[in-house]
């Protein structure tokens, strides 16, 4: 007999210090994460993370060395049956039989699910629908391009209309309008379950992720939102202006949400990098104070605000290191 426990707080994947050693070779060292039900999770991280070994555990394609792992209540070693009832899988590689077409291909994979014939009539049709196939539904797979054969693989995903569905590098291989399309398909499906995408592109995450997991050499080094994450990358307003520079350093220092201002170069120009809380009031009141001081301001920009900036340092092998030490 098996049960469902529900995750804590609707979690629909929760994962509890899990490891992966492949023989006496580490991949993936006691990770915890939780995603919530209804959201799109993206497992960001460089090549040789571990994502792709998580997610292999988390579809019970492969045992963990230790942790646990529980799927839509489900627990990857108890109840390794009824996760996969309960998810949907892109694998990396997205394995198709390239000599069948589209409709037969799937109709084979919903046989698999033990569907009978109007079902899986009724359950092909609806996620052809589902991933813009329904035109190619006779198209022999060899001959599709790259992002139609993607879309064939999350059609198979869906098949059994699992709650939750894993996409393993989606969008690896496709060209940038492909792309496009992945991700808005990708959002549509949001509505109706819980995804977790991996990627190593960080543009991917910041347009269709409402929660970011960032894995670096084989432990989590940062998760929250991608604005959480983005603000704390410690972004700069860099100002050069014409003026004292002690007093123009001492009043921009005073202005709220400022917490310091470093002086990069003094003389009759001096360049500042202010950093604090950056709106774009704030770049208001940097101008303002500057105009009402006599001051002119030859330059202001801000610069690092991005999650790229925070990506490239906490994975940082050197930093990851330190993160996962703390
Ligand atoms: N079957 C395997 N046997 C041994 N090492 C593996 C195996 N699969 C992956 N690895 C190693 O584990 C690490 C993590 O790989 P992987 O999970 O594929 O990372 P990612 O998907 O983030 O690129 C890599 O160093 C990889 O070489
Ligand atoms: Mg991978």
């Amino acid at each position: 007999m098996t049960s469902a426990q529900a995750g804590p707080a609707g979690a629909d994947i929760v994962v509890e210090d899990l490891s992966k050693w492949y023989g006496n070779f580490l991949a993936v060292d006691r990770i915890s994460f939780e995603v919530p039900k209804g959201t799109i999770v993206g497992f960001l991280g460089p090549n040789g993370a571990g994502k792709t070994t998580t997610i292999r555990m988390l579809t019970c394609y492969m045992p963990p060395t230790s942790g646990r792992a529980r799927v839509a209540g489900y627990d990857v070693f108890r109840d390794s049956l009824q996760v996969r009832k309960h998810i949907g899988y892109l694998p990396e590689s997205n394995p198709l039989y390239t000599e069948m077409r589209v409709g037969e291909y799937l109709d084979f994979k919903a046989k698999l699910h033990g569907m009978d014939r109007d079902s899986r009539r009724k359950r092909v049709s609806e996620v052809a629908s589902r991933c813009w196939l329904t035109d190619r539904l006779r198209s022999v797979i060899g001959t599709l391009s790259k992002g139609y054969r993607q879309r064939v693989g999350i059609a198979d995903a869906l098949l059994h209309n699992p709650p939750v569905l894993v996409l393993d590098e989606p969008t690896v291989g496709l060209d940038p309008s492909q792309i496009r399309e992945a991700r808005r398909l990708i959002s549509e499906l949001a509505g109706d379950h819980t995804v977790m995408l991996s990627t190593h592109i960080l543009q991917e995450v910041e347009m269709v992720c409402q929660r970011v997991i960032i894995l670096a050499n084989k432990r989590i080094v940062a998760q929250g939102t991608p604005e959480e994450l983005k603000n704390r990358s410690g972004s700069v307003l860099r100002a050069e202006v014409r003026g004292p520079t002690e007093e123009v350093r001492a009043a921009i220092a005073a202005l709220e949400g400022v917490d310091r201002v470093e002086i990069l170069q003094g003389g009759p120009v001096g360049r500042f990098n202010v950093h604090g809380r950056l709106s774009p009031e704030m770049r208001e009141q940097v101008a303002a104070v500057v105009s009402t001081r006599g001051w002119s301001l030859r330059e202001l920009r801000t610069e690092g605000a991005s999650l790229e900036e925070y990506y490239v340092r906490i994975t940082d092998p050197g930093a990851a290191k330190a993160a996962a030490a703390a």
